[in-house]
């Protein structure tokens, strides 16, 4: 019988939850990321709407432009990882202040988690783990399935997130990501509003069956990003969710209501790739990067990222 891997009771350390990052992508991939190790960056204009002014002093979500940098990704940690795979994909922007400092802003496009806690993931992770050298696990590899129902069934309050079907994009231009977590913007006289926040491309939503993906190149997707900017610019707006009183802010598998108030922050328009990919390729972005006028929320999982994604940063820095 399959048995159910979650053996980290307490919190994990950064370096036990990149460990079995790495095992359920057959193995470390030298220095490439621990989880979306294929990716592309693209400079663009983020442009406040001034709506969110009123909630937050953040610099970006006030009246000026600001330049952005994105990195989209495949969110699966082997960089061989075709972009036909089922996994979620990642939108990193970095929004280069108006002070010279900078804030990150990560979305997938999934709107929650799979793990209300870094226990909880690092238990998934070993479910979903290929067996030894076998590439990952979408690539030649695949998890038991035995454990991994085994692990739902211990957790069952996370079925519905794990059982997420992320959308096959036809472009990375053509997809919705979520940043997740709530944070909480901070007024001029220090009044909180919890918030979260999803950005939706203005070309509308548009995906690929499975069938239709097997047919496209392995990097279809970074490939098509750059032949659409040759025609244009490509825009996302940015939505943002307005919590009420009883909103949970620190569980990342449960959405607020639809209903909920939403304002436009601003739209991002990408121009075209970096010129220098090496070096955004080597860049680490980071969720828990706020700014003045944004606060974390209690949610242990953003909290958590931080360290995770230095122990990856550091482990791609030296070569492993
Ligand atoms: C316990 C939860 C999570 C862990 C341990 C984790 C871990 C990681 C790690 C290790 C990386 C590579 C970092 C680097 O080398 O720079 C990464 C990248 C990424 N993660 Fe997560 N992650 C978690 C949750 C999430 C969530 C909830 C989101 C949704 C917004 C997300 C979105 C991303 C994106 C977009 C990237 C790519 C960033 C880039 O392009 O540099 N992750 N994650």
């Amino acid at each position: 019988m399959a048995t159910v891997a979650n053996t980290f009771e307490e919190q994990p350390s950064a370096a036990q939850v990149v460990d079995s990052m790495e095992r359920m992508s057959g193995g470390a991939h030298a220095g490439c990321r621990r989880s979306s190790a294929r990716g592309a960056c693209f400079t663009g204009m983020f442009t406040p709407t001034g709506d969110a002014a009123a909630l937050t002093t953040a610099g970006h979500l006030q009246k000026q432009r600001v330049p952005v940098t994105v990195r989209f990704s495949n969110s699966d940690g082997n960089p061989q990882v075709p972009d036909s795979a089922p996994v979620t994909r990642g939108m990193a922007v970095r929004f280069h202040l108006p002070d010279g400092r900078s804030t990150d802003l990560l979305g997938i496009t999934v709107p929650v988690f799979v793990a209300s806690t870094p226990a909880e993931f690092v238990g998934l992770t070993e479910a979903l783990r290929p067996d030894p050298g076998s590439g990952g696990t979408w690539g030649t590899g695949h998890p038991d399935m035995g454990r991994v129902q085994a692990f739902v069934g211990a957790h069952p309050h996370l079925a519905g997130p794990i059982m997420q079907q992320p959308p096959i994009p036809e472009s990375y231009g053509r997809t919705a990501f979520w940043a997740i977590h709530a944070f909480l913007w901070v007024d001029a006289d220090g009044r909180k509003q919890a918030v979260r926040y999803r950005w939706e491309p203005a070309a509308g939503r548009s995906e690929l069956t499975a069938e239709e993906a097997a047919g496209r190149a392995p990097d279809y997707l970074t490939v098509e990003l750059h032949e659409r900017l040759a025609r244009g610019r490509v825009t996302f707006m940015l939505y943002v969710q307005l919590a009420e009183d009883d909103d949970p802010t620190h569980d990342p598998t449960v959405a607020w209501p639809e209903e909920r108030k939403e304002l436009t922050a601003g739209w991002l328009e990408l121009t075209g790739p970096v010129d220098d990919q090496g070096h955004w390729e080597g860049e680490r972005f980071d969720p828990t990067r706020v700014t003045g006028g944004i606060e974390l929320s209690d949610d242990p999982v953003l909290a958590f990222r931080s360290f995770a994604y230095a122990e990856s940063f550091h482990r791609r820095s030296e070569k492993a």
